[in-house]
């Protein structure tokens, strides 16, 4: 199964997706091309020091949402994608695009959905909003993406308890550590088999 990964900072769940195929906990699946909509995005030389394609796309470089679209999937569709991973992409994707793809995009959110998602929730303000709220338990959740923000169908969750004395950052890296890194190479590896087992 060929993936493109869609990134737009660091790039640590794309790592975790790197180490997998590398220690073959992940098989069956070759990552093509990273593509991130920031040009100094580290994730960019994660995917360069590992060999694999990277290049930016920024939205702000075409006339519209549509054309923008247009572009990524066009693009996408040259390197013959059979699944798109959004791992920490903070860019909305334009209906056009979801269309294109549709029920063949992934993403990765920092809480057990429907718990603090959908619009303004992406990287630390997850996590500020968790500690405001006062739960005892947080996570991740890996689901489909369709037209709505964090609305499609769930794949896989994992819960991580919150710790006394937790700051947003402190938080954020345990949810990556024991949740995120852990379930989103389990689902692609899950979507995989069960596209290799319909071929086959
Ligand atoms: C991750 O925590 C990811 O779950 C989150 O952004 C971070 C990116 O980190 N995504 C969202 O909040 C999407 N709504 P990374 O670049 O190190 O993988």
């Amino acid at each position: 199964m060929k993936i493109a990964v869609l990134v737009s900072g660091g790039g640590t769940n794309l790592q975790a997706i790197i180490d997998a195929v590398k220690e073959r906990r992940l098989t069956g699946v070759s990552i093509e091309v990273v593509v991130s909509n920031k040009e100094d995005a580290f994730a960019l030389t994660r995917a360069a020091d590992n060999g694999i394609p990277g290049v930016c796309i920024r939205p702000k470089d075409y006339p519209d949402k549509d054309a923008y679209g247009n572009y990524l999937a066009g693009f996408l569709r040259d390197y013959e994608i059979d699944l798109v991973v959004l791992a920490g992409f903070l860019v909305v994707l334009p209906k056009n695009f979801i269309e294109a793809f549709a029920g063949k995009i992934i993403n990765i959110h920092p809480s057990l959905i429907p718990s603090f998602c959908g619009d303004g929730y992406y990287g630390l303000r997850v996590h500020e909003a968790a500690l405001r709220r006062g739960v005892k338990v947080t996570g991740a959740t890996v689901h489909y993406v369709d037209e709505g923000t964090d609305t499609g169908p769930i794949i896989a969750q994992k819960a991580v308890y919150v710790e006394e004395g937790d700051t947003p950052e402190t938080l954020q890296k345990r949810v990556m550590e024991q949740a995120e890194w852990v379930i989103l190479p389990r689902a692609i590896q899950m979507i995989a088999s069960s596209l290799e087992s319909f071929r086959a």
